[in-house]
């Protein structure tokens, strides 16, 4: 069986607000799924549907093969989470923190303190290992509670914005333990708001807005929506005429131009009109500057919302 979780027709109403509406997606065995959307779009929601700590309004999900409402402890220890939110306990030491979940999952005493020594060596808090969680830095909290969902070495792994808080060295840090997770063949669910992450570290990315999937695909084929490759920005010596702006829109490698911001911006589709393009802006007003970048997912995410994801 290749896919290990199946979200069929998830449904989530509080009050008169739809959380998640009618969400179905399958991830399989060795996959990074990235769950991206702005705040408050039902990413938090979906995974505590699938994790089986809240109950759909309607549908349902299967992980390795059980049904999440009927068979709760079996999936429970198929999976381990990295909640959004930070909590730990004012009393336990690092050791004691780890070695309670592992014994939570019947390993016995020596094996449990083998894996929780292997764990905190992995999260590189071995010489933290007598604090409690709130006494470390924002990174190795986040280190912290990866270890949590790591120690029992479950072969599916939900991380819920790993990275959110962090600062960008920080965040870039833990995308090293995230792919090594991955090159162990870990299942992973994660959501973020960063779409740099998503491109980094995810096989495959559902968009979901109100709830609601609006598209999936691998990063590059959400690319693909937008059936832009490169997006060029010139800065002009002297203004465009509006003559050249017709003249550039109506190339057939061109998708738009938008005049923004005393630049001009090029959607390509294909690279071999750029030289034209280049060519008829230099006589018609010269250039000062000229910057050429690929489409990214974030131009997708505006394109399919109309709104940018926001931290
Ligand atoms: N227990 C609850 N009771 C009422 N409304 C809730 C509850 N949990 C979530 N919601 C609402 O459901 C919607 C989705 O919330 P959710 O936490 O799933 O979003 P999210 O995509 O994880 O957002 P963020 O990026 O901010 O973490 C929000 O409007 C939220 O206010
Ligand atoms: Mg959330």
């Amino acid at each position: 069986m290749n896919e290990i979780i199946k979200a069929e027709h998830l449904e989530k109403v509080f009050g008169d607000q739809k959380a998640v509406d009618n969400l179905s997606f399958t991830v399989h065995r060795g996959e990074t799924l990235g769950l991206l959307g702005p705040n408050g779009a039902g990413k938090t929601t979906t995974i505590k549907m699938l994790i089986g700590l809240i109950k759909p309004t309607r549908g349902g999900a299967i992980i390795g093969g059980y049904d999440v409402q009927e068979n709760p402890i079996e999936v429970k220890e198929l999976f381990g989470i990295s909640p959004q939110e930070l909590s730990f306990d004012h009393h336990l030491s690092l050791i004691e923190d780890l070695y309670f979940y592992v014994r939570l999952y019947g390993l016995s005493r020596k094996e449990a303190k083998e894996r929780v020594k292997e764990t905190l060596k992995w999260a590189r808090l071995e010489n933290h290992a007598e604090k409690i969680g709130y006494q470390l830095s924002g990174g190795m909290q986040r280190r912290l509670l990866m270890a949590r969902a790591m120690v029992t070495d479950p072969p599916i792994l939900f991380l819920d914005e790993p990275t959110t808080g962090l600062d960008p060295q920080a965040r870039h840090a833990l995308w090293d333990y995230i792919l090594d997770l991955k090159e162990r063949g870990k299942t992973i669910i994660l959501t973020t708001h960063y779409l740099e992450e998503a491109e980094m570290l995810c096989d495959r990315v559902i968009i979901i807005d109100y709830g609601k999937k609006i598209a999936e695909g691998t990063p590059d084929e959400l690319k693909h929506i937008l059936k832009v490759e490169n997006i060029v920005t010139i800065k002009p010596r002297n203004s465009i005429s509006q003559r050249v702006i017709e003249e550039i829109k109506e190339f057939t490698g061109v998708e738009d131009a938008i005049w923004h911001d005393s630049s001009l911006k090029i959607y390509l589709k294909d690279e071999y009109v750029l030289e034209l393009i280049i060519s008829l802006i230099l006589t018609d007003a010269g250039i000062l500057e000229m910057d050429i970048k690929r489409a990214s997912l974030e131009d997708v995410f505006l394109h399919l919302t109309g709104k940018e994801l926001r931290e």
